[in-house]
């Protein structure tokens, strides 16, 4: 096809004055001038582009320099660039290592022996200072605790209900709908007891740490000496892990600390792990449910995708199977 081009370009050239016998021989001529003639222009055309990139370059260059420039002037440093000034890495903490869950996996789901042990290490001990509101002793039920279980945990507390008929509130013991009681009644209260320091509800501490189950899981078993050289205030504690290395919190998890129903050795590793996986189901209660209709959608709408891969190729095939031939007119002229 492209070779026919320059023939019909021949032809409507070759039109205009030409007879016809000269035709082939003008349009051989016209051709080559037209090839000398784009060549000529192309060279042209290449050395303006070089002369305007060069002034563009440098003018691109002349702009970018004068924006970091006028930038840093402004703002001291470079956006996108991290703080390249950062006293010490410790700012940011050591980065947890990278824990084999047993929930991780793409098919995995919670070891529920695990959040109830984990659920006991957080009521013995983690409760004293760190509220969980997004949590209700209903949440138990299926999950860690039978209903009747949950209800007995439920009645070992006493919450504040009211008014009553004379207008007084009362006291009464826990519901299954009562959420888990908080252990300061405010913010100013937890933090007189903490030396300034607010113990952070843990519902969704899980989520809202970066390195997630494996940052809290460090972060339990990581207290350490100070190196030398690192002053660590008095009331403070320190933990590589913590962005700053100076934590409120002191070290909790001894061996032997919590006794489990189970008998399973009470370690401090393991404790900490049952905590955070009990922890990282307050975070995602959702996450077995989630796992298993992902896996279902999965299945369906590949099966739905192969059959309309199958019913397109059907229908498409009149129309891919067809051939077509193109018969050119027999030119005379030639
Ligand atoms: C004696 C009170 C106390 C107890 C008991 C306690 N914590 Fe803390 N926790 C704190 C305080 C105070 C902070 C805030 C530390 C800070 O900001 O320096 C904190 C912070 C945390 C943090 C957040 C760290 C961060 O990155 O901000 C986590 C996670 C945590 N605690 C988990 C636990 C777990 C799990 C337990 C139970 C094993 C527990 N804590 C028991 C007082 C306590």
């Amino acid at each position: 096809m492209l070779s026919r081009l320059p023939l019909a370009a021949l032809k409507s050239s070759g039109a205009v004055g030409a007879s016809r016998s000269t035709l082939s021989a003008a349009g051989k001529r016209s051709a080559s001038q037209v090839r000398f003639a784009s060549t000529a222009s192309s060279s042209s055309g290449a050395f303006q582009s070089l002369f305007t990139s060069r002034a563009s370059l440098v003018s691109v260059t002349l702009f970018s320099a004068g924006s970091i420039a006028w930038y840093t002037h402004l703002y001291g440093s470079l956006p996108f660039i991290g703080e390249v000034h950062a006293n010490s890495l410790a700012d940011d903490g050591l980065h947890p290592g990278v824990y084999p869950w047993p929930h991780k996996g793409l098919f995995d789901t919670f070891d529920h022996a695990s959040i109830r042990r984990g659920f006991q290490v957080y009521r013995e001990v983690c409760a004293a200072c760190h509220s969980l509101d997004r949590i209700a002793w209903r949440n138990l039920v299926g999950v860690s605790h039978t209903a009747d279980e949950a209800r007995l945990l439920a009645e070992d507390v006493e919450y504040t209900d009211g008014p009553d008929d004379a207008g007084e509130m009362f006291q009464r013991p826990g519901k299954l709908s009562d959420y888990l009681p908080p252990p300061y009644p405010n913010e100013e209260a937890a933090r007189a007891g903490n030396g300034g320091a607010l113990p952070p509800d843990l519902s969704l501490i899980i989520k809202a740490r970066h390195g997630g189950a494996d940052y809290v899981f460090s972060l339990l078993t990581g207290y350490v000496d100070p190196p030398a050289g690192v002053e660590i205030r008095e009331g403070m504690n320190y933990n590589p892990y913590f962005p700053g290395g100076a934590i409120s919190m002191a070290r909790l998890l001894f061996d032997g600390l919590v006794e489990y129903e189970d008998g399973t050795p009470a370690t401090t590793s393991q404790m900490a792990k049952d905590v955070v996986t009990f922890l990282n189901w307050a975070a995602e209660p959702e996450l077995d449910e989630r796992k298993r209709l992902g896996l279902k959608a999965v299945i369906l709408f590949s099966a739905l995708f192969a059959v309309s891969i199958g019913v397109k190729r059907f229908k498409w095939t009149p129309i891919k199977n067809r051939k077509i031939i193109y018969k050119p007119p027999v030119d005379n002229a030639l």
